[in-house]
């Protein structure tokens, strides 16, 4: 009995400097928290932004000076470098297009990818035409749909201008459809 009166009278008098500490401990952990909640937003930034970035080509492709082909009477085939990123792989990959004119006169470049299946379209010079070698589709010269199984003609890419340089920006289709519609 005595002792336990005792214990008592020991924990009344420790009472305020360990309240004071549970106090210090209390405030630390809750200061910590704060400070690496702080730190981990640039980390967590810094490990999902490829993720969260697009993947298609981030800026245009040069493909000649445009000199080059306002002379020109039929389309004209480039390769282009192209940078893709796709999570944290960067890749650099060649494509072929075609520098070609509108109706109107007016540049314009064409993917070589066909929009039946996706096998590349060559210009055909004896035809005067783009022949496709998988299933004999054939186009224009300014990419329009002449005949086979294709839904629509060989897809446009954007394109700027550049210090008197033509540029392009690559983009990838959706096949088998009548619309164009861009996927990657
Ligand atoms: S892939 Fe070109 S016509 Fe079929």
């Amino acid at each position: 009995m005595t002792g336990k009166t005792d214990l008592q009278n020991a924990d009344a008098r420790s009472s305020p400097s360990e309240s004071r500490r549970s106090f210090l401990a209390a405030l630390l952990g809750v200061g910590s928290v704060f400070i690496a909640a702080l730190l981990s937003v640039p980390l967590i930034r810094f490990a999902l932004f490829p993720l969260i970035r697009r993947t298609t080509q981030l800026k245009g492709s040069p493909v000649g000076d445009l000199s080059e082909f306002t002379s020109s009477i039929e389309p004209v085939m480039r390769t282009i470098q192209i940078e893709q990123v796709d999570g944290w792989r960067k890749a650099i990959s060649e494509k072929a297009v075609y520098v070609t004119k509108d109706n109107q006169g007016q540049l314009r470049v064409l993917t070589s990818i066909c929009p039946h299946l996706g096998c590349t379209v060559p210009w055909n010079k004896e035809k005067k035409q783009f022949v496709c070698p998988c299933h004999g589709g054939t186009f224009a010269p300014d990419g329009s749909r002449v005949s086979g199984p294709s839904l629509r003609g060989i897809d446009t890419l954007e394109t700027s201008v550049e210090n008197g340089q033509l540029l392009v920006q690559f983009q990838y289709f959706r096949q088998l459809v009548s619309d164009k519609e861009v996927i990657g």
